[in-house]
């Protein structure tokens, strides 16, 4: 699968876009990001939660577009992963476990999962690689355990920033690395990516590549606080 095949490809049509654990900075910027085409289904561990956070994201969105011609509407992670026809896993790493473990199983079984789960974690020295520094899984082998067909795995979004996903009067310009085993999979997140003005899909290999992606974000970050660059990219030139 080359790079150049996949960056033209044509808009998504319209789908059912899952975000479990919604309502944290990354799903804020999917939602307001991806309502302008589809439905996105905003998913919370309490539904209260993610009903509020939908009405919110809906008013961000209609206040910077004018019109969307999807919705965002809010349900529990189960009733979300039941539903969707893409899921993005907007979890931290040290709940991927318990989680998958949870919502995988619900989810159709042509659904496609995103992850952009980061195993990184902060310390005295800067940002450090969790797989690297104590020895475990990186998140697509943690994620895929919990897959019934594996293939539907897209590791994604690692190297956006929430806060310039989630803000719609930013122009971006930046790369998104791409790993999976599915051409059809990965090919739909491409449309995804390219669907974000400024964003551009990198596919990297398949998804046992995708420690290349997560790793890219440590190292995006040990570069902003050692350099003080505000909210870094990745830009291959
Ligand atoms: N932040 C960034 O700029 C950025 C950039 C690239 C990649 N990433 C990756 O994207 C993922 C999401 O990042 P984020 O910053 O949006 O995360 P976050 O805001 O810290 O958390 C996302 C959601 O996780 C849910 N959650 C909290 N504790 C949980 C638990 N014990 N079990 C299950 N769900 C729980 C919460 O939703 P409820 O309480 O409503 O259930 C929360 O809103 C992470 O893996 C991160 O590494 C982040």
């Amino acid at each position: 699968m080359s790079n150049r095949d996949n960056n033209n490809i044509a808009r998504n049509h319209s789908l059912k876009i899952g975000i479990i654990g919604g309502t944290g900075g990354m799903g804020k910027g999917f939602a307001i990001r991806w309502c302008i085409n589809h439905d996105v289904l905003v998913g919370s561990r309490d539904s209260a939660r993610a009903a509020q956070s939908a009405e919110e994201y809906t008013k961000i969105a209609k206040d910077a577009y004018g019109k969307i011609n999807g919705t965002i509407s809010g349900n529990d992670n189960a009733a979300v992963a039941k539903e969707s026809d893409v899921l993005v896993l907007s979890i931290q790493y040290e709940n991927t476990e318990s989680t998958c473990s949870q919502i995988l199983p619900l989810i159709k079984d042509d659904c496609i999962v995103i992850s952009p789960i980061v195993p990184m974690t902060k310390t005295d020295k800067g940002f450090e690689f969790i797989p690297i520094k104590e020895n475990k899984p990186f998140s697509y082998q943690l994620v895929e355990k919990h897959m019934k067909d594996k293939t539907k795995l897209v590791s994604a979004f690692h190297v956006i920033s929430e806060k310039k996903l989630a803000n719609p009067s930013l122009s971006l310009d930046s790369d998104i690395f791409v790993c999976g085993d599915d051409q059809n999979s990965v090919n739909v997140v491409n449309g995804l990516i390219n669907e974000i003005k400024g964003l551009r899909p990198i596919y990297l290999g398949p998804g046992s590549f995708s420690y290349f992606a997560e790793i890219s974000t440590p190292l995006l970050l040990n570069a902003m606080i050692r350099n003080k660059i505000k909210n870094p990219g990745i830009k291959i030139v």
